[in-house]
């Protein structure tokens, strides 16, 4: 069968619905007809002695069994005689073609895959699945052509299984929803403080002591302690690992295993003190965080981790070992006469470039056995090692900083990309460490930064989603909190930039959870929209609009008055116009799904309101930009600050953080007045990892107090036109850092606060 031949679609099939495909294939150009299942004789291959490509041939043929209700065949093209319905498949190293990328052409003569290399044909088969019918039986593929090939070279995805681990079965589903997804690089954290999870043969202690922890706190850090009393532990055997390693290959999955140095490292300590700068002895964590103690920079320390990386080595053919690098306190160092001598001796200022100094050594012998370190972003600190590859987790800050060095980068900034974060309202989802990265935050995420040069840029590899498992004990919740989020993220990596759209994306989703639905993910069902934040509105009564990204779902919401009428639960068939005189409504909603699944609740406040007057200041006392008081010193609540003392004062244009804001801690205090152009109600999100605090005419518009990562908070006021008192209370605890104010009137899109709204007394 010749290209010519499919090209002519000559008969016309039944008509397929429109290819629901993620991520968004780089063109797609559809064609009249369909190609019927009951047409297809065989896959075929031109070889039937290429073993890999008979593999992807029998893959893509098993997948095709079940909706054509028979055993394809894969045969060699030459042993058909004409006139016969195939799917064929080919490698073509000549074609002009990213190397994981492909080339689909299906009519109803027959359909044709092509590929530069294997990789590309997996993807192409994966495409060829998306056009199947989910779950039920159906008749055709749709007539189209596809060439396609992904943005980035990293598409990853990474799981924490040092705080709790998951069966192997499970490991391999979520290495298959990677692939289904064409995800290339599964991130393995296989050691952390509360629990070591590959077996090590050279020190059994890490598995028979290391992988076990007494018991496992319950809720939070920050609450006092109650532990469950449930001793927790497990590891992967090196088979198990194998067996992994060999699954995701045949997936064109490169595991990359992370072994943490010199931080997170408790548990290997418990198992072998003697590592550890204090004697001990240590026990496996049982509550989370950044713990103090860490590998001592001793000869002992550098022979175990040679020894561990060398058979982490023998079991990973990947280039590149992961070896952390991340949230590793230098108290122990700094009282420690071995970790000084090294200073002396290495001629280092301090324990700083110590860290340094300990990764570039290690740095070294991966590199003599042939493989590439990666690390988080904290390994830039000190200098980075000399050929390091940087993933960039505080922000996407680190990551800039090393691809200006000419060093390759993994963006994953826990801003968009922490899979362990909320992705709706605390009160109605499980537990999470916090954050908040919804859907389309996910989905908006650009991992290449606008101020990179083109020469830069190259170095910008990719980006991955983490799922940090402090809060996730389940292979359900793991699904729960990945997807769909891995699919906003997938679309993110592959597609081009301009074939990226929130509303496209959105209308291919259902088809996709369907298809997750058959393969039995339990991913979450995403929630009412409209519920985003409270509102006010200066009205008696207020219009509700509620929204469902799945169009075949039901909302069902409750009002309940502030009368203390009892709430009822109704079935959404359009926009609610509800009285908010003489109090306020509150609106709980959630998306049912045809067999009764539902969505997390969503919930919000509607309220009438009055304006703010506006406080008499002569325009001519005020200058512009807004006064900031700088705090120094440990703190946990923004609010705090007004009792402090600021080490310094100056006059700052807007709400930012200082250029120079460091990881440590410190506190700002932004006050001056709020200019409002005219009378309305002014809607504020607050983005700040940690705490923050807006108050404006006296009212405290948004409490985004307390420990967090980044995460965004709305809140709403009315202002009459003119000068409102304003302060936002901002604290950094530690680790990443982020805080931004932004505005909108009227459901117009967030703007940044403009600075010409802003102004303190002379
Ligand atoms: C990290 O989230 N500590 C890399």
């Amino acid at each position: 069968m010749t290209l010519a031949v499919l090209l002519v679609a000559l008969a016309q099939g039944p008509a397929p619905p429109a290819p629901s495909i993620v991520p968004a294939p780089a063109t797609l150009t559809r064609r009249a007809g369909a190609l019927t299942f009951a047409a297809i004789t065989a896959v075929t291959v031109p070889d039937t002695g290429h073993a890999e490509l008979r593999a992807l041939a029998r893959m893509l043929a098993d997948e095709l069994s079940a909706p054509a209700a028979r055993t394809v065949p894969v045969r060699a093209a030459d042993a058909l005689a004409g006139g016969t319905v195939t799917i064929a498949l080919m490698l073509d190293t000549a074609l002009a073609l990213d190397p994981e990328g492909y080339r689909l052409t299906v009519g109803p003569e027959g359909a044709r895959l092509v590929a530069p290399s294997p990789a590309g044909l997996f993807y192409g088969i994966q495409t060829v699945r998306q056009l199947l019918p989910p779950g039920e039986p159906g008749a055709a593929l749709p007539a189209l052509e596809i060439e396609d090939w992904p943005r980035f070279r990293y598409r990853g995805m990474h799981l924490d299984v040092g705080r709790h681990l998951f069966p192997v079965a499970f490991i391999k589903k979520y290495i298959d929803l990677m692939a289904m997804y064409k995800m290339n690089t599964f991130h393995w954290h296989l050691t952390e403080d509360q629990g070591w999870r590959i077996e090590i043969r050279k020190y059994p202690r890490l598995t028979t002591v290391g992988a076990w922890r007494q018991e496992t706190i319950r809720e939070k850090n920050f609450s006092p302690y109650v532990g469950d009393g449930t001793p927790y532990g497990g590891f992967y055997t090196q088979a198990q690992v194998r067996e992994i390693v060999t699954y995701a290959r045949a997936r064109y999955i490169t595991i990359v295993p992370e072994i943490e140095m010199p931080g997170h490292s408790k548990a290997a300590l418990a198992a072998y003190p003697e590592l550890a700068c204090t004697p001990g002895p240590f026990r496996v964590a049982t509550v989370w965080g950044v713990h103090e103690d860490i590998y001592c920079p001793s000869d002992a320390t550098f022979a175990f981790l040679e020894d561990v990386l060398t058979e982490v080595m023998d079991l990973f053919p990947g280039q590149y070992i992961h070896i952390g690098g991340d949230e590793a306190p230098k108290t122990r160092w700094e009282r420690s006469p071995v970790a000084q001598a090294v200073i002396r001796r290495e001629g280092l200022a301090n324990a700083h470039e110590l860290q340094s100094w300990f990764i570039r050594r290690i740095e070294r012998f991966l590199t003599a056995h042939g493989r590439r370190l990666i690390g988080w972003d904290e390994i830039l600190e000190g200098g980075l090692a000399p050929d390091a590859t940087v993933m960039s987790w505080r922000g996407m800050v680190g990551g800039i900083a090393a691809a200006r060095q000419g060093h390759d980068v993994i963006m994953t900034p826990s801003s968009h990309v922490y899979f362990d974060h909320y992705q709706g309202s605390p009160a109605f989802e499980p537990l999470a460490i916090g954050g908040y990265a919804p859907l389309e935050k996910v989905y908006a995420f650009e991992p290449m930064p606008a101020e990179l040069t083109p020469e830069e840029a190259r170095h910008v590899l990719g980006a991955q989603g983490n799922v940090w498992t402090e809060y996730i004990a389940t292979p359900e919740h793991v699904e729960y909190m990945a997807v769909p989020r891995m699919l906003a993220l997938a679309e993110v990596v592959w597609s081009p930039r301009e074939r990226r759209e929130w509303s496209g994306f959105v209308a291919r989703l259902p088809a996709q959870l369907r298809r997750l639905d058959a393969l039995d993910v339990r991913y979450r069902i995403p929630g009412v929209r409209g519920l985003e934040a409270d509102r006010l509105t200066l009205a008696d009564s207020i219009t509700i609009r509620l929204e469902s990204l799945l169009p075949e779902a039901q909302i069902v919401y409750t009002l309940a008055g502030a009368d203390g009428s009892p709430a009822r639960t109704q079935i959404y068939d359009g926009p609610v116009r509800v009285s908010v005189r003489p109090g306020p409504v509150r609106v709980t909603a959630r998306v049912v799904l045809p067999g009764d699944r539902t969505s997390p609740a969503r919930s919000a406040t509607f309220a009438h309101t009055t304006l703010r007057r506006a406080e008499p200041v002569d325009a001519d006392a005020l200058a512009p930009g807004l006064r900031v008081a700088y705090y120094e010193g440990r703190m946990s609540r923004a609010a705090r600050l007004v009792t402090l003392r600021p080490a310094r004062r100056a006059i700052a244009p807007g709400v930012a953080l200082p250029g120079d804001a460091r990881q440590e801690q410190f506190g700002l205090r932004f006050t001056g007045y709020l200019l409002a152009p005219e009378d309305g109600i002014y809607e504020f999100a607050l983005t700040s990892d940690d705490g923050s605090l807006l108050r404006i005419a006296g009212h405290t518009v948004i409490d985004h107090d307390g420990f967090h990562s980044s995460a965004d908070k709305p809140g709403v006021i009315a202002l009459a036109a003119g000068a409102h008192g304003f302060e936002l209370l901002y604290f950094q605890a530690g680790g990443d850092r982020e805080l931004r104010l932004q505005t909108r009137r009227d459901g117009e899109p967030l703007r940044d606060l403009p600075a010409e709204w802003l102004a303190h007394a002379r």
